[in-house]
């Protein structure tokens, strides 16, 4: 399957306008290009869990390429925005500080549902913030960009929400598990993954911390968001552990969600 953009012809490089470039979003972004351009490391812990399941692989292959794209595309706007800036370095060094275990031949997350409800919250994740940096930003190339990222976001959390509903009885998880599954991923937002990739992109001159370099990524990132990103986000994690997307309690999940945001940016 073809990826649905190419960087090299429907991204209007030529309109890249400094005068529109902000310091906090540049950092923002050579974080999140890193983590994406990672991406293809992360299909051989994919490619190991759905072993028995071809049709899985082949799909797995076309969403670590669009993963790749944006890593791509996100890494050379990084550059333009600071001449300075080495992104095949910077991600040289992110690799061999941030290893991700892929030989398991089981799911961290217990069943492959759950395994795939983790994928849909990732991409929640990225689908929300590209479309809040999209939504923010004035600099044209990267608010366009920021566009068409979502849309694979979007499509990517489709593709995996899909393929959940069709995984074998004995793959499936409990609603209390897959409540467990989603509160897990969402806690490891706060993890090591982010934290580097900000530290290996942003700063040559001091040692790694991660709660510093983890404050240091959110304030920023989560600085775009507005009510409708988080609701939208909030509903699209509802849905994926099947429960209603538009109810009371999603509404008080996204009341609380969008208080620890704002604590964090003012933070
Ligand atoms: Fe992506
Ligand atoms: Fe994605």
């Amino acid at each position: 399957m073809k990826k649905h953009w190419n960087m090299e012809t429907d991204i209007p490089w030529d309109r890249f306008d400094r005068s529109l470039v902000d310091d906090d979003t540049v950092k923002v972004i050579k974080a999140a290009a890193l983590t994406e351009y990672n991406a293809p490391h992360y299909t051989v812990y994919l490619r190991n869990i759905f072993h028995a399941d071809d049709q899985f692989q082949a799909i797995s292959y076309q969403w670590a390429d669009e993963e790749v794209q944006h890593g791509l595309a996100l890494g050379r706007w990084s550059e333009m925005a600071d001449p300075g800036y080495d992104f095949q370095a910077a991600f040289k060094k992110f690799t061999s500080a941030y290893v991700i275990p892929v030989d398991k031949e089981k799911s961290i997350r217990g069943t492959l549902q759950g395994e795939l409800l983790a994928r849909c919250l990732v991409e929640t994740g990225t689908s929300s913030m590209y479309s809040a940096i999209a939504d923010s930003v004035e600099e044209p190339v990267l608010k366009l960009l920021c566009r068409k990222i979502a849309a694979d976001e979007f499509r990517h959390y489709k593709l995996f929400y899909t393929y959940m509903q069709q995984v074998p009885e004995a793959e499936k998880a409990s609603l209390l598990g897959r409540i467990r599954v989603a509160v897990g991923r969402l806690r490891e937002v706060d993890d090591d993954e982010l934290a580097i990739a900000f530290h290996c992109a942003n700063e040559a001159d001091q040692p790694y911390d991660l709660a510093r370099c983890n404050k240091a990524y959110s304030s920023r990132a989560f600085s775009y968001y507005r009510r409708y990103h988080v609701e939208r986000a909030i509903g699209m994690i509802f849905k994926a552990v099947g429960l209603k997307p538009h109810s009371w309690m999603a509404k008080l999940a996204s009341n609380y969600a969008q208080g620890v945001m704002k604590d964090r940016v003012a933070a």
